[in-house]
């Protein structure tokens, strides 16, 4: 595991894990009417912190007691097996394509009501599956599942598969790194979510140290 990752839990009173309950807070309470159920973390380019700020935020959302499923979206480089320390044999493209059902494909951690869905097995043609119908079934499945769904997206500016799932749903967070994404590749990464009615819910700017 990397220390980093799991900041929010390995040192809850740090002024990392402050500002995730900050950003925690902020998606609760910006809207009063709409529930932020399903939630997308992407950012331009990759290497911006995406990976990070997921578990972080998952982390931070399963401390207030929520069912919290964490699962990774980035079916061209998936990362959240490595940082959980599991296997990458089977994940969300099982579930998708019906192999597995949800519940046996899930990793329970030892944080709180957290659970992670790996990627699974990587397909030739991951822009289909998570454009697919199957997807948007699931989508619904898991709302009724889980308090709140957490995906480590692609960057939007390298695939089309998050602005497929941004649109169908809650609400996305932008990652941007401090000093390094490019003001031109934020604006055009904002500009692709809203062409897809995506609700862009807030920025998270990581620096790093
Ligand atoms: N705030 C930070 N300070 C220092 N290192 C960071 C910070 N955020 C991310 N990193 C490191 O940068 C690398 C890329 O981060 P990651 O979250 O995997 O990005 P992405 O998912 O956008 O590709 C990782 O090695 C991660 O540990
Ligand atoms: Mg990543």
């Amino acid at each position: 595991m990397t220390k980093r990752h799991f900041v929010s839990y390995s040192n809850p009173s740090s002024e990392i894990a402050e500002q995730f309950r900050t950003i925690r807070t902020n998606i609760q309470f910006s809207s009063i009417d709409i529930q932020h159920k399903t939630l997308i973390i992407t950012s331009p380019s990759s290497n911006e912190g995406k990976t990070t700020s997921a578990i972080n935020l998952a982390i931070s959302i399963s401390q207030q007691g929520e069912r919290v499923l964490l699962i990774d979206a980035n079916l061209r480089k998936p990362k959240l097996h490595i940082s959980f320390n599991l296997k990458e044999s089977y994940g969300l493209t099982d579930v998708l394509m019906g192999r597995l059902p949800l519940e046996e494909a899930v990793f329970q951690t030892q944080i709180g009501k957290l659970e992670v869905l790996t990627s699974g097995i990587i397909p030739p043609n991951p822009t289909e599956i998570i454009g697919s119908k199957a997807m948007s079934y699931f989508l619904k499945d898991i709302k009724e599942e889980y308090d709140t769904v957490i995906f480590d997206c692609p960057p939007v500016l390298e695939t089309t598969d998050t602005k497929l799932l941004a649109g169908q749903c809650d609400g996305v967070i932008m990652v941007l790194k401090s000093g390094k994404t490019d003001r031109e590749k934020a604006v055009e990464a904002n500009r692709l979510l809203h062409l897809v009615r995506a609700k862009v819910l807030g920025v998270i700017l990581n620096e790093k140290e």
